[in-house]
């Protein structure tokens, strides 16, 4: 039987493999798994549907606080995110979200709004959560924080491979550019840029297969969370 509180933060830039190793990190420790940027994308998602500009802080900032956002886990394991009780999952990976939502994401209150809920959700128990400020600004006391990167062409190849098996039919390049100016507005922003915690263990998964960085992670995290088992 696990017993498990641990806390640990993945960050990186988007198509680092954040996502696909937190959750079979999270899977294999018994913990939670949180998505950050899900939240800062169904916020976006509202915001789209609502008319409101990502220069209106004012009403980004309330809207952000009237919305409720809940995780749940399918029977077939897959995350499901729930915005006012709807369903929202596919719709916001869509391309009108993926463009609007760094923007929306650097509003200051707007990440007040869900960092304050994150941290909630972390202090429930043991949680494997991934986004740009997990390490830094959201849990800068996780018990272990990562920093998933890999080369920009790789990046791209494997967003492409995601996308093209759900119908999408443009080009790697077009998507290299994507994830380039999403890099650049989400490191350049004034709150919580994206970066390295000082105390963040460095992975480059490049080469490196998705169970391989799992198993780094899992070993790391029973060395920062001795006797994690019971
Ligand atoms: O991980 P993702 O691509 O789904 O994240 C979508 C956007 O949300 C990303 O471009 C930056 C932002 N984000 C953030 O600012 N802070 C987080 N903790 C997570 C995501």
């Amino acid at each position: 039987m696990k017993k498990n509180n641990i806390t640990i933060a993945i960050d990186g830039p988007a198509g680092s493999g954040k996502s696909t190793v937190a959750k079979r990190v999270a899977e294999a420790l018994g913990i939670l798994y949180l998505d950050t940027g899900a939240m800062y994308r169904a916020v976006t998602l509202k915001a789209l549907r609502e008319g409101i500009l990502p220069t209106d802080e004012e009403k980004l900032a309330v809207l952000a606080g009237e919305t409720d956002l809940a995780f749940v886990q399918a029977a077939d394991g897959t995350y499901h995110l729930f915005m006012d009780g709807q369903d929202v999952s596919a719709e916001i990976r869509s391309a009108v979200v993926t463009r609007n939502v760094s923007a929306v994401s650097a509003v200051p209150r707007v990440r007040e709004v869900l960092v304050k809920q994150q941290q909630i959700i972390a202090g429930q128990g043991g949680v494997v959560m991934d986004g740009r400020d997990i390490g830094t600004v959201v849990l800068p006391q996780a018990d272990l924080k990562i920093y998933l990167t890999a080369s920009l062409e790789e990046r791209a190849r494997r967003r492409w491979l995601e996308m093209k098996a759900k119908g999408f039919t443009g080009t790697k390049e077009e998507i290299a550019e994507d994830l380039k100016r999403r890099d650049a507005y989400d490191a350049g922003r004034a709150v919580s840029p994206l970066k390295p915690a000082p105390d963040s263990i460095n992975i480059d998964t490049s080469a490196l297969r998705i169970e391989e960085v799992v198993e780094r992670i899992l070993e790391l995290s029973s060395f920062s969370f001795p006797g994690q088992e019971e």
